[in-house]
């Protein structure tokens, strides 16, 4: 049964950065629930697929030296541990992960057009298509596959089993799974909502995905522990008793049960603390909005996106939201429209404070911002709400 815990009011489409201000912007009702049978923590309403991945989509993995690292020594890892001959990537992204393997063993699937068309330039052979059954019969042709590898992209897949049992028709034999998302265990210890939004079908806890896996004829192998988009787990899958079970998959799943993610009880709880930080957050920014501080915000996340619009903060707390990406600058941010602006267009050292929408990227923003924090301070919600001091 379905166990509604959280209900972070009407949320726009988390990445629909907007040219201009539309009269009629899509919102949907975005609450969340347990299911007590898998303990899997899903959205109770899907957003259709096509509304936020097309040729329009905005996020570039490759637009942070953390992730662009990242991804690189994740690619030499998996070539040492695994020593894949044929590769696959589900939701590749602008290459970033994909770049490091050989074009000739290595295909591709990315429903967002602007992408596949790049990775098709890059040398990739990249089907435009989510990721569902239909698409099992081109990928065979191209041989089965040591190596699936899929970042931040399955927990955007509404249909697990779809998606697992067409995993499961293309992995070779003895071939691996690996998938890394945020992790469950991780937001809840850090009490970061905003993994919450419309792309976020899911966040995974390793107990809910050996449940899922399990009917489409998959185990989880191996676990690993991973430090990006505030704390991900990458886990490595393959069919029931192909592979032996690495000691981590039992690890982190007694950590889970110790932290009570297979029990409703701590969702509530969790439910709970959040109303508090919302509260906290717009006390927060109030106070500093009384005492006629500016303020503006860091990195035009997906995550901010859940926040601005839960607090219902906007430009009139606000000032500008500073983002890196192209495709987000010069634009409003979806739902409460604050502009958007490019970092070489104004100079954040005259604001007093800055909301860290990218608090996952915050010694990469601190180290670059030094001339801002002589006098500015940035502002967190997670793991509470605070003012981050200088010696922390
Ligand atoms: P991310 O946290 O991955 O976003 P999401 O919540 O959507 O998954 O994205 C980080 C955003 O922050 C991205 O738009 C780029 C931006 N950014 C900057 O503007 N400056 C920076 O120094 C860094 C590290 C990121």
């Amino acid at each position: 049964m379905k166990n509604r815990f959280l209900d972070l009011g009407m949320q726009p489409i988390a990445n629909n950065f907007l040219k201009e201000i539309p009269e009629n912007e899509f919102k949907f009702h975005l609450t969340v629930s347990y299911d007590d049978e898998t303990s899997l923590v899903s959205l109770d309403d899907f957003v259709p697929p096509e509304l936020m991945f097309n040729e329009n989509y905005v996020y570039h993995s490759s637009m942070s030296k953390t992730m662009r690292d990242h991804f690189l020594s994740g690619a030499n890892h998996l070539k040492n541990i695994l020593n894949p001959k044929s590769v696959l990537e589900i939701g590749s992204n602008d290459g970033v992960f994909i770049k490091n393997f050989d074009p000739a063993t290595t295909v591709a699937v990315e429903p967002c057009g602007n992408f596949a068309d790049l990775t098709n330039e890059m040398g990739y052979q990249t089907y435009c298509n989510f990721w569902t059954k239909d698409i099992v019969e081109k990928i065979v042709q191209t041989g089965k596959k040591d190596l699936i590898f899929s970042a931040n992209c399955i927990c955007h897949i509404q249909d697990l089993d779809d998606a697992f049992s067409t995993v499961e028709k293309v992995l070779s034999t003895g071939g691996a799974f690996v998938f890394e998302d945020p992790s469950l265990y991780r937001m809840i210890k850090r009490g970061s909502y905003d993994q919450l939004y419309d792309e976020h079908a899911h966040v995974f806890s390793v107990i809910a995905l050996s449940n899922v896996l399990r009917r489409s004829n998959m185990e989880i192998f191996r676990v690993e522990s991973l430090d990006v988009h505030g704390g991900s787990n990458r886990i490595f899958a393959c069919r029931i008793g192909e592979r032996p079970i690495d000691e981590s998959v039992s690890y982190h799943i007694s950590m889970e049960k110790e932290a009570g993610l297979d029990r409703l009880e701590t969702y509530v709880n969790f439910g709970k603390q959040i109303e508090t930080s919302k509260k906290q957050l717009t006390n927060l920014l109030k106070e500093l909005k009384r005492k006629g501080s500016k303020i503006i915000s860091y990195g035009a996340t997906s995550k901010s996106t859940t926040v601005f619009n839960y607090c219902g903060i906007n430009s009139s707390t606000i000032d500008y939201i500073v983002d890196t990406t192209p495709s987000k600058q010069n634009k409003f941010s979806p739902g409460v429209h604050i502009p958007v602006i490019a970092p070489e267009d104004t100079t954040i050292a005259d604001a007093d404070y800055a909301f860290l929408g990218a608090w996952n990227f915050e010694s990469e923003i601190s180290e670059k911002e030094s001339e801002f924090l002589k006098r500015g301070r940035f502002i967190t919600h997670v793991p509470f709400v605070r003012i981050i001091e200088p010696e922390e």
